[in-house]
């Protein structure tokens, strides 16, 4: 179990902000704050395909200097995920872990079972952040708010009873988010959403923003589909730098944390080195009036 005062992981309220804590970014910008005071790296490491070949991404991935893994139930990889964690000989407490239960378990029950299930695979007794992965199984389902505000009175008492450090949601829009607060005791402190150059989702963030509530970017590389995209590449070649330490600097600018993924150790290590430069308020501008490009055509309201 986690210890709740930990300072090393947790800011008390008041101590960074005046006006208490707020989501946001510390001045450097390495690390994030929930709501709640919950402290997350601004780059963490994205899990979804990358235990093809057992544990070793993972260890690599601790290598490089990793210390937030987001997983989900849906990656079928908690298992390699626990074990190279556990081979690490990395404490507990230093790594930060995220996992997500998929939308055919919402419900209070098979919430806390899926909970419990991920604990196990993960070889942990708590993890750092839950969240509900997506709103819906079925689009079309006409029960989906009442079976998420199950899901969610799990996800509190699980807060409450000291099992995850943050509760949060994913792919929730604010159409979706709106109703669960009406009956939600404790609210989301984040939301992980697709954020990338091209599809940066301005509607809905502007409403994170204002709920507080911490945005999180998954592909944010739009999976290698912006890798090589030439507007991007303009702009990036101004920095000497490559496509994807340019899309990770602009989210990070944005105050959005990023989950990348990547399966070699050199390019895990650029990721994570997006600290040296400073994106120019014009470029920030220009990247955000780009196009739509990139996205990977998922959509919570649709099959
Ligand atoms: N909540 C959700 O619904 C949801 C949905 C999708 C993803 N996610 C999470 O978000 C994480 C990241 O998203 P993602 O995996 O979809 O895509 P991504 O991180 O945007 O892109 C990964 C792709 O980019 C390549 N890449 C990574 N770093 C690179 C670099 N520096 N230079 C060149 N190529 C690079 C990788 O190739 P190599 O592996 O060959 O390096 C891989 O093909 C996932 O792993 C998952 O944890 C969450």
């Amino acid at each position: 179990m986690f210890e709740k005062n930990d300072l090393c992981q947790t800011v008390k309220r008041g101590v960074r902000g005046t006006a208490g804590t707020a989501a946001g970014c510390t001045d450097t910008k390495k690390e994030f704050i929930l709501p709640n005071g919950t402290v997350i790296p601004a780059v963490g490491f994205g899990s979804y395909l990358a235990t093809k070949n057992g544990t070793q991404t993972i260890t690599d991935a601790l290598d490089a200097g990793y210390r937030y893994i987001d997983t989900a139930k849906f990656y079928e990889n908690e298992a390699e995920i626990g074990e190279a964690i556990a081979q690490s000989g990395i404490p507990r407490r230093e790594i930060f872990l995220c996992s997500k239960v998929w939308p055919t378990d919402l419900g209070r029950e098979n919430t806390l079972a899926s909970f419990a299930e991920s604990c196990r695979k993960l070889q942990t007794d708590y993890l750092d952040l839950y969240l509900i992965h997506w709103p819906k199984n079925d689009a079309h389902d006409p029960a989906w708010l009442e079976k998420v505000q199950a899901s969610w009175a799990a996800m509190e008492a699980l807060y409450e009873q000291g099992k995850v450090r943050a509760i949060g949601l994913s792919n929730f829009l604010p159409h979706h988010i709106r109703p669960l607060l009406e009956t939600a005791r404790i609210r989301p402190m984040i939301d992980q959403l697709e954020l990338h150059v091209g599809y940066m989702q301005e509607y809905a963030l502007a409403y994170l923003r204002e709920q507080d509530i911490l945005p999180q970017a998954w592909s944010p590389l739009g999976r290698a589909r912006l890798l090589c995209d030439p507007d991007i590449s303009l702009i990036a070649e101004k920095y000497g730098c490559s496509n994807a330490k340019l899309l990770l600097r602009y989210l990070n600018q944005r105050g959005i944390p990023v989950i990348p993924k990547s399966s070699s150790k050199e390019r895990m290590l650029e990721n994570l080195d997006i600290f040296g430069f400073t994106i120019s308020a014009d470029d920030m501008s220009y990247l955000s009036r780009l196009n739509e490009r990139g996205w990977s055509g998922e959509h919570p309201d649709a099959e």
